[in-house]
């Protein structure tokens, strides 16, 4: 057993079990030749996932809760731990897009539980319990919106309109949950904990082109999601004269293109995607009656999102009525961007200098459960790189030695927000 209570910095997580804990996570759900996972929220691979870190949770000793939205919290405390004072809390989510990688969000989970088994094993006790969660639905590729769990987890959707979200199979979050078993008995929305970190890669290009090890997190971009549903005629692809026409693909296209030429003129940090749209009946020689297509925009400033918003609005209008279609819009995801505690930020990259990292400070292009946490107490989060910045792909790759790095920094952040080891 090493001693804490001597030199808690000289504490130090083990990357190889870390390493071991993601391994066996990415094999559930793991895509075939390749090294990433499709574990869609709430499936039978998101049980079986949850499954495994509950047991892990157990395992470590720590009490394990699952409230009504499927979010589970295991709460560690040690020998002489307060177990009445609020915990400080880590973790993120175990879901993934699918064809998702093995790092994003299950590192955040994983390495908690390697700083709890890197306290346990060396006798240390912090003074506030160690809390590590995982959330329901972060990714929102299955239900929208994201971050739904961690939504909910703070009383910004109550329970039964989330329960009532239908996903892109037609399937519903309650009667999934249900079905997987996680359907839990906590109260959500949750007593808040005293402090909320998320470590978490990248998932961009910053920290690895720069050659930065640790990201002090200050910030989580505004989100904005819309589901279009275009309407128009099927006909004859060699019939009908291209001035008749009122063709559904052809809208979307244009709706496709447009959102990217309005995030190039927009400039700054925004950024415009069409990353899912399907045409009906999708054959070769009928003209497209029906597309339904999602759009993604996303911007640091949030007044500069609503011009971006207005200004797709005002052009899926005029498209419309020049092209004899209708364009019904449906909002699937709103969030306006969020600013971490700046005392937590500071923290982060104090604790990060501590242990040899300059940190870089910067923005999160991605979404995450602690910009929901934001919300009922202090939140930051710690990123380390992505190689190339590639994620949402099998290929998200992190090197060995940065997962180490950034769990050590989480271990030595969560301590100090815990009151330190008593
Ligand atoms: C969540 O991963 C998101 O940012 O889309
Ligand atoms: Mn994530
Ligand atoms: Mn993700």
């Amino acid at each position: 057993m090493r001693s804490a209570s001597a030199s808690p910095l000289a504490l130090r997580v083990s990357g190889r079990r870390l390493l071991d804990r993601i391994d066996e996570l990415a094999a559930i759900g793991a895509i075939e030749g390749t090294q990433g996972c499709a574990r869609l929220a709430l499936t039978d691979a998101d049980r079986r996932g949850r499954d495994l870190v509950t047991a892990s949770m157990r395992d470590l000793g720590m009490e394990v809760a699952v409230d009504g939205v499927g979010n589970v919290v295991g709460i560690w405390c040690g020998a002489a731990t307060d177990a009445s004072l609020a915990p400080v809390m880590t973790g993120s989510h175990i879901d993934t897009v699918r064809t998702g990688g093995r790092y994003d969000g299950n590192l955040g989970v994983l390495a908690g539980l390697e700083v709890v088994e890197t306290l346990s094993e060396a006798g240390a006790s912090p003074t506030r319990p160690i809390a590590v969660a995982f959330f329901t639905n972060e990714e929102g590729a299955r239900f929208p919106p994201d971050m739904l769990g961690s939504l909910v987890y703070v009383g910004g959707m109550p329970l039964e309109d989330a329960l009532d979200i239908t996903g892109i199979d037609g399937t519903n979050v309650g009667a999934e949950l249900e079905k997987i078993g996680y359907r839990g008995a906590a109260p959500c929305p949750a007593t808040p904990p005293h402090a909320f970190v998320e470590l978490h890669i990248e998932q961009g290009p910053v920290l690895d082109t720069e050659g930065f090890v640790i990201g002090a997190v200050e910030g989580v971009q505004g989100i904005s999601w819309t589901e279009l549903t275009i309407v128009g005629q099927s006909n004859h692809a060699g019939t009908t004269p291209m001035h008749l026409r009122h063709d559904a693909g052809y809208v979307a296209a244009a709706v496709t293109t447009f959102v990217r030429d309005l995030a190039l003129e927009s400039g700054g940090t925004q950024v415009g995607t069409v990353g899912a749209l399907t045409l009906h009946p999708n054959l070769v020689n009928v003209i497209a009656s029906r597309a339904t297509m999602r759009v993604d925009l996303r911007n640091t400033d949030e007044a500069r999102l609503g011009e971006a918003e207005a200004r797709l609005a005002t052009f899926c209008d005029e498209l419309a009525a020049r092209e004899g279609v209708t364009v019904e819009a449906r909002r699937l995801a709103r969030f306006e961007p969020v600013d971490f505690d700046p005392s937590l930020v500071d923290k982060v990259a104090a604790t990060a200098a501590a242990l040899g990292h300059r940190a870089r400070r910067m923005p999160s292009g991605a979404g995450h459960d602690a910009q929901m946490l934001a919300r009922v107490c202090p939140a930051a989060m710690i990123f380390i790189p992505s190689v190339a910045g590639i994620s949402h792909n099998p290929a998200e790759f992190t090197d060995p030695a940065h997962l180490e790095a950034g769990a050590n920094v989480l271990l030595h952040l969560l301590i100090d927000l815990a009151g330190g080891l008593c």
